[in-house]
């Protein structure tokens, strides 16, 4: 987590620093800092809080002129979130300033010798450690600054980015990246460094994206420099081009990005599936498919790893491939898995789902599942992410960049990925009829509207909203495809409106949560007509007359829940096994209506970081 910037070059590096860290907020916002040299010395400032914290006392403390800046927001690890904490840190001369994404392990016993040859340290952070070695380092060894990072940086253990550069030197950054991301961008005679590309997308449109275990000098006016850490080999730059846009990353005129990202989904869902899918043809075409097809068509089990939301998705398509593919799947918190001693075996293909493509449990998962020998494919949002280099082969849900820290439109991409290639797979195995196929296909190219269609009820989402907001716990209820959606809905909930909720199978119900219905619990009820709706009808009854407050998510025209529950929301019918596509909408709609008129923070909830790239 934490986001990283810097920028080196002719143009004044204040604004552009500062305008990436904004950028780069939904990394980490527990604390901020710029350093800046000005042509004379380093000017340093650093503060709890957010990067408009950081803003307010940038313009009153110091004058912002120079053309070589590095910046950090922070999502805390090591040391409380505080001033001293916070990044720019610097050496102990006060030569070297540094900025730091990820965690030196073993920072302890680093710090220990350092302490033991005069150093002192001011934090309690990793980071400090790290840039009073490289000045060790530096003194003594008597050798450059990129020399010294590759030194110091071959006798930590742990994850970096990092960007560092030596007032002594001005003309030059190092920057190196070990398990967390780096970009480089490359303009006229400027250099950009940032944890991702949005916040020089206005500058340039070729970038480098740093490989694991490499690192790069940047000089003003100079070539890049591109070395492997651990044995010095020279690398030739990759320059590529971006496919980010402005408009993408901006707030469109909505109050948050994450409405905006929910109102986005009837494009996302069809720009994941556009040049994919010729539903009047009965065509699916996918790369990483179609070149691995007999790998898929052949295993024997596949294993879904994801966190959070993405592992939502990963249930959602454990039902999907199950019923369409009648393949075993199974569904593992990359977490867990990493530490397990799972069984996997050759004809395993593993499936790694990560919006950010960067979180840190799902890497160690597919290292450890391509190490004992299984295929893995990756579906991944960001283009060109440590997951997607990672995987053998894989599919980028083109859902276009998410930010706010609460995942919307990822869910519904990585399920309409998914679902493409459970549908290829049945079609190709035969476990579905050729009638069939096409008439999935027909309905998935209809999704996109249905969706538009669920987002029109938002206008009595609100009222539902206001009736439950000061609720201390929900309850989600679903069943079958509608089972994750419950979960998905309650991790939604709890996230930005810091209301407890959980989520459940319907008939679990009375397997122990019954006891706690009463008349002050919401319960939010996925009933559409064919996700075993008749059951669900009955846990209803048991909920009704337990005196707890149903919300049902029911489909168009429905008439028995009506009937039973204090509120209902409508959604569009749909084929089963599509459904979570649509009965998430609601649920996305009802917990950021909540958290609005609870005023807290949506895109930016405390304690989270979009990309969660520390175990
Ligand atoms: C919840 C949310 C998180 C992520 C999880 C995995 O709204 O965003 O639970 O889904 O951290 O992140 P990715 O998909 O980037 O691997």
């Amino acid at each position: 987590m934490c986001g990283i910037v810097g920028y080196i070059g002719h143009r004044e590096a204040y604004p552009i620093v500062l305008k990436g860290l904004k950028r780069l907020e939904y990394r980490g916002y527990d604390s901020a800092g710029i350093a800046l040299y000005d042509g004379e010395k380093i000017k340093l400032s650093k503060t709890k809080g957010k990067v408009a914290d950081l803003e307010e006392r940038l313009e009153k403390e110091i004058s912002t002129n120079g053309t070589i800046a590095i910046g950090h927001t922070r999502w805390a690890t090591h040391g409380v979130p505080n001033d001293v904490n916070s990044h720019p840190h610097y050496s102990n001369s006060g030569d070297l300033v540094i900025i730091h994404n990820g965690i030196i392990e073993n920072y302890d016993s680093l710090r220990k010798e350092l302490e033991k040859r005069g150093y002192t340290f001011t934090s309690d952070t990793d980071t400090e450690v790290l840039v009073n070695l490289i000045e060790d380092v530096q003194i003594n060894e008597k050798v450059k600054l990129g020399k010294a990072v590759q030194i110091a940086l071959n006798q930590t253990i742990g994850a970096y980015a990092i960007a560092v550069f030596d007032i002594k030197k001005p003309n030059e950054i190092v920057v190196a990246r070990l398990g967390s991301p780096l970009a480089i961008g490359i303009g006229e005679d400027e250099f950009f460094i940032a944890s991702d590309a949005s916040p020089f997308i206005e500058y340039t449109n070729n970038a480098i994206y740093l490989e694991d275990g490499e690192m790069a000098v940047v000089r003003r006016g100079k070539e890049i420099k591109i070395r492997k850490i651990k044995n010095d080999r020279k690398v030739a730059p990759y320059i590529q081009e971006l496919q980010l846009n402005l408009e993408q990353i901006e707030k469109g005129g909505y109050d948050h990005f994450m409405m905006k990202e929910i109102y986005e989904q009837p494009d996302a869902i069809s720009d994941t599936y556009r040049g994919r899918m010729l539903a009047a043809e009965g065509i699916i075409k996918m790369a990483g498919v179609d070149d691995n097809l007999a790998k898929l068509l052949n295993a024997k089990r596949i294993i879904i790893i994801a966190c959070g939301t993405s592992w939502h998705a990963g249930l959602v398509a454990e039902y999907i491939f199950e019923e369409l593919v009648r393949l075993p799947v199974e569904v593992e918190y990359a977490s867990e898995f990493r530490y397990r001693n799972p069984v996997i075996h050759q004809d395993d293909v593993v499936i790694a789902i990560s919006q950010s493509g960067e979180t840190a449990d799902t890497m160690a998962a597919i290292k450890m599942a391509k190490e004992q020998g299984a295929f893995v494919f990756g579906v991944c949002n960001v283009v060109g992410s440590s997951i997607s280099r990672e995987t053998h082969a894989g599919a980028y849900t083109h859902a276009g960049p998410e930010i706010g820290v609460a995942s919307t439109k990822a869910f519904t991409t990585q399920i309409t990925v998914l679902a493409l290639i459970a549908l290829k797979l049945a079609e190709r195995k035969g476990t579905i009829s050729n009638s069939e196929f096409y008439s999935y296909l027909q309905e998935l190219e209809r999704i996109p509207a249905k969706v538009k269609k669920a987002l029109t009820y938002n206008d009595q989402i609100i009222p539902i909203a206001k009736a439950y907001k000061d609720a201390k716990n929900f309850l989600y209820l679903g069943r079958g495809f509608n089972f994750p959606v419950a979960l998905e809905g309650a991790l939604k909930l709890k996230e930005i409106s810091y209301i407890h909720a959980e989520g459940y199978p319907a008939a679990e119900m009375k397997h122990g949560p019954i006891a706690l219905i009463d008349e002050h619990m919401p319960v939010v009820v996925i009933a559409t007509k064919k996700g075993h709706y008749d059951k669900v009808v009955s846990n209803i009854q048991e909920i009704k007359s337990r005196k707890g407050k149903i919300i049902g998510i029911v489909t168009e025209g429905d008439v028995t829940v009506r009937e039973l529950a204090d509120h209902v929301i409508e959604i569009p019918e749909t084929e089963e096994f599509l459904m979570p596509l649509l009965s998430t909408i609601p649920l996305q709609l009802l917990s950021y209506h909540i958290a609005v008129l609870l005023d807290k923070n949506v895109d930016q909830p405390r304690n989270l970081a979009k990309s969660v790239t520390v175990e």
